[in-house]
């Protein structure tokens, strides 16, 4: 064989190995592996940021396929959506969803768009029972590593869904090192620090908002029990790798992204960097 014959046939190797991966990942529940299959889900953190809005759009388009919605609107409740929810309202309305936005924040809230519903209420405190059943989907994005206690969260949003709703929750986990960081360093030290390598996270802008990390893993084995107990009946942790937290700095990032890269060829969900966790109620 040839060099360039030896290189394309331990490129493809590569490819189909990384195939094999992904498909074993999405395994644990193929109703909720359905949306991401079909926008080409590939386990690299670049991929959970970009299409994040892509799936939440195909959970809603999966949620109306299943029958749940309300009188052909599906009912979408997004969780800490605060003043910038993951839809325009003109997404929504072309979506045929119904969009409210929750957070435990009512400052947050008066800085979102006017058209939406709104529901204050912190997702792992006491909710409102009238809400029960009444949601479809639940979304969130980089909130539940801010909750106090993610078990009464997910319990919470088990209850808030209708029989067959389904929630998606994108967000940190443990034990990927910046995160590790920021949970052992002081806020005041991390904010700075943050500000710096995300120059619009600050107060008055985008705030940062204490992180607990609270069943925020990327492993199966501790998150669908959890769940479980929760009130969900199929569960789906579909694990990230990488991040760019280093990306400024030279040789922390190199050895940064081989970890990251060893982590996904082994599957080793510990140094995963983010999650969707998925419920179906
Ligand atoms: C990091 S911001 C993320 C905002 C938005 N989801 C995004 O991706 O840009 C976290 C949001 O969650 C809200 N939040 C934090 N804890 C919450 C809780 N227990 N219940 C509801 N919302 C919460 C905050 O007020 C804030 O708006």
């Amino acid at each position: 064989m040839t060099d360039s014959g030896a290189v394309a046939t331990a490129t493809a190797a590569r490819a189909a190995g990384r195939q094999a991966r992904v498909a074993r990942r999405l395994g644990a529940s193929p109703f909720l592996a359905e949306p991401l299959r079909a926008l080409g889900y590939d386990s690299r953190e670049v991929w959970g940021w970009d299409m994040y809005e892509a799936a939440v759009l195909a959970f809603a388009a999966h949620c109306r396929q299943a029958a749940r919605h309300e009188d052909g609107l599906v009912r979408l409740l997004e969780i800490g959506g605060g003043r910038r929810p993951l839809l325009t309202p003109e997404q929504a309305r072309a979506a045929g969803i119904a969009f409210t936005v929750n957070d435990i924040s009512a400052r947050e809230l008066a800085f979102g768009p006017p058209e939406f519903a709104r529901a204050e209420f912190d997702v792992a405190g006491a909710v409102d029972p009238a809400l029960f059943g009444r949601h479809d989907l639940i979304v969130s994005r980089m909130v539940m590593e801010h909750v106090r206690d993610a078990s009464r969260a997910w319990a919470n949003m088990a209850a808030l869904l209708a029989p067959g709703g389904v929630a998606l929750a994108f967000h940190p986990t443990l034990y990927a090192p910046p995160f590790v960081i920021n949970r052992l360093i002081p806020e005041t030290l991390t904010a700075p620090a943050l500000k710096y390598f995300f120059a619009d996270r600050h107060d008055g802008d985008f705030p940062k908002f204490p992180a607990r990390y609270d069943l925020c893993r990327a492993d199966p084995a501790v998150v669908e029990p959890a769940l479980s107990r929760a009130g969900f009946r199929e569960v789906l942790t579909a694990p990230f790798w990488g991040d760019r937290y280093f990306r400024h700095l030279p040789g922390i990032r190199e050895a940064g992204d081989a970890l990251s890269s060893l982590a996904e060829r082994r599957d080793w969900r510990l140094l995963a960097s983010y999650a969707y966790t998925i419920g179906r109620r």
